[in-house]
């Protein structure tokens, strides 16, 4: 395990070095399922996360991660199956395992009559720790928060609301921690430290699971990821993977002239002059290249079609097997 410096390696000694033999999996959802009224918004959901993972829970709005996150955090009870938190029910051992977790909401919650260190003793007062004023100020250090220590939370930017909602979440230090799209509405600058910050977590040992939608920032961080669709999961997978899967499997060929009817069952579009078709694998090129030689059609541009987590996101959301 590597330990870095300063704040996160104090952070996570409490957790991670007196880690049992068999270790639970950080997040061990077992079919659960949600329904509002009509809406299953959650549909039998299976999956674990394990110990260390940079995990993503990606989907379209009203997929249902929320949802999810709320009922790990036991703020929505599932009308069956089964959340741990390592290792404990979220329902029948609720305290155990909340406090295993720090939740970053989606909805910023704040009471704006209370100064941010007001905030963070509180929630530290909640999780019953009293004393926790070092550890507090070097979340507000980490967080660009130290100068605002004093002000009331309803004199904050909303950028600076989701950063006091990340220190509020970290200040039991849970070693699970789950951020449902923290980087909604900030500045860039805050971005990039944030996720700094959550990979120096990570490196310490701690479980993260993001949700967002900005898939780079998943795509960069994240080393497995589950898709969820209208409550139901449709990929889980190994981020490279699930990349590779469908990676460089399009190709865009200009040519002299019209693609030969031969070809026509591989066009997936035409765009701007280009034809582009779906293969199987890269070694089929060979076999398209060598069908427009024998019509004496030259290929005046072919480029291989990079797959991004996006574009394989749009596809399984559009119902497309990659
Ligand atoms: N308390 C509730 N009462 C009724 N319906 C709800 C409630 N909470 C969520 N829903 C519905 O459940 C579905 C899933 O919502 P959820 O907030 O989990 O989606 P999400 O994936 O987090 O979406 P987003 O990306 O917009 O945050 C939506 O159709 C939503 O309207
Ligand atoms: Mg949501």
């Amino acid at each position: 395990m590597q330990l870095t410096g300063g704040a996160v390696s104090r952070y996570n000694c409490r957790f991670s070095l007196n880690t049992p033999a068999t270790m639970p999996s950080a997040i061990s959802i077992q079919a659960v399922s949600k329904r509002f009224g009509q809406l299953q918004a959650l549909d039998a959901i299976s999956f674990n996360v394990e110990q260390g993972e940079f995990f993503a829970l990606l989907g379209p709005n009203g997929a249902g991660k929320t949802t999810l996150i709320t009922t790990m955090a036991g703020l929505t009870r599932a009308d069956s199956g089964s959340v741990r938190i390592m290792g404990n029910d979220v329902v029948t051992q609720f305290r155990e395992a909340r406090r295993s977790l720090g939740v970053v909401p989606q909805e910023l919650v704040f009471d704006p009559f209370l100064t941010v260190r007001e905030t963070l003793r509180f929630q530290s007062g909640y999780f019953g720790l009293p004393r926790n004023d070092v550890w507090i100020d070097e979340l507000l250090h980490k967080l660009g928060l130290a100068d605002k220590a004093d002000a009331n939370m309803r004199a904050l930017s909303g950028g600076m609301k989701r950063r006091v909602m990340v220190a509020q979440a970290l200040v039991h230090r849970p070693p699970v921690i789950v951020l449902d799209e923290p980087t909604a509405g900030v500045d860039v600058e805050l971005r990039q430290s944030l996720w700094e910050f959550v990979r120096e977590l990570n490196a310490a040992g701690h479980t993260i699971i993001l949700t967002t939608h900005y898939l780079e920032e998943a795509e960069t961080l994240c080393s497995r990821i589950a898709m969820l669709k209208n409550g139901r999961l449709i990929a889980l997978d190994n981020m490279d993977k699930l990349l590779a899967h469908s990676a460089r499997r399009e190709v865009a060929l200009k040519l002299s002239a019209a693609l030969p009817a031969e070809l026509e069952a591989l066009r997936l579009r035409q765009e701007e002059g280009r034809h582009i078709l779906q293969l199987q694998d890269l070694g089929q090129l060979e076999n398209v290249l060598s069908i427009l030689r024998h019509r004496n059609i030259t290929v005046r541009e072919l480029n291989v079609i990079e797959t991004d987590l996006e574009s394989v996101f749009v596809k399984m959301m559009n119902g497309v097997t990659v």
